[in-house]
């Protein structure tokens, strides 16, 4: 294997082999040609978007402190090594970030992405240590199919493959909460359902928009500026996902929810989200018409 990479940090395991917390990382995060990158080929747009991903992936201990809380001591382990893991993310994107926009000050932007609200109060208590599980597979069936999406957006090689690296992490990760929510108290089909259509309506929550707020730099400037900057993270976001990724999308879904409807309706499902996304985009486009 060609040698890696972000911050010299050599990997030597699969994630699904990691048992026990280590300084190792996947290979899928490993093999990165940085000497590929071409700055003629960076879109502004996407800069933004990896911006605020990489500040989400940088914050992954916070969570990592509330699984770690409400799963089974048994899991300890692999949590650390999936925090890590998010990291990892975080510092790949930065260092992709420092070659194609290096007017980013990551650790400054990070300080004041910590004046967002973290996933606490009550909704953060799903219920039980199976509804955990579900949610994080919901989190990360979306961020392995936003990889792909973003990977499909851009036409710089070395985010290009940053990107399909770090989906086939979240699809990882994907199996691994999968393979435990499997190991917790069952919960019914319904209910996987009910747990995981809640936590798709948290998507657009305060941690992203918060994010989306500091990496377009408007974060301390008045409302309408910020949420400017949600809508137009939002907007780029949904706009970069095509059928072949929510289809993507909808097979891990219901995977964690345990249940395949049929082929056909699967499809439908599919169409009708990319026309969801579509909407949504242009209900925002419409709203910032002169009145
Ligand atoms: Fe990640
Ligand atoms: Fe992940």
């Amino acid at each position: 294997m060609r040698g890696v990479v972000v911050d010299g940090v050599r990997a030597d395991r699969t994630v699904d082999a990691m048992p026990t917390p280590s300084t190792t990382l996947p290979p899928s995060s490993r093999s990165i040609d940085w000497d590929r990158f071409d700055a003629a080929r960076v879109d502004p747009a996407v800069i933004a978007v990896v911006r605020a991903t990489c500040l989400l992936e940088s914050r992954s201990d916070r969570y990592r402190d509330h699984l770690i809380g409400v799963l089974p001591p048994r899991y300890a382990p692999g949590v650390e090594q999936w925090a890590e893991e998010e990291r990892h993310h975080g510092r790949a994107l930065a260092r992709w970030l420092a070659l194609a926009d290096p007017t980013f000050e990551p650790e400054a932007a990070m300080a004041r992405f910590a004046a967002v609200p973290y996933h606490d109060g009550p909704r953060s208590d799903r219920g039980g240590p199976t509804q955990e599980l579900v949610a994080r597979c919901l989190v990360e069936a979306m961020a392995s199919t936003f990889y792909l999406a973003l990977a499909d957006a851009t036409d710089e090689p070395v985010l290009q493959q940053i990107c399909r690296r770090l989906s086939e992490d979240e699809r990882r990760h994907f199996l691994r909460f999968l393979d435990w929510s499997r190991a917790t108290p069952p919960m019914s089909a319904p209910r996987r359902f009910v747990t995981v259509v809640r936590r798709l309506l948290e998507l657009e929550d305060e941690q992203i928009s918060g994010a989306a707020v500091v990496a377009r730099g408007v974060d301390g400037r008045p409302t309408s500026a910020r949420r400017s900057a949600r809508r137009d993270h939002f907007v780029d976001v949904y706009s970069m996902h095509r059928l072949r990724h929510l289809d993507v999308a909808q097979a891990m879904v219901w995977e964690a929810i345990g249940a395949r409807p049929p082929a056909a309706v699967r499809r439908w499902l599919t169409v009708g989200g990319v026309v969801a996304l579509r909407v949504r985009v242009a209900c925002w486009s419409l709203s910032d018409l002169p009145g």
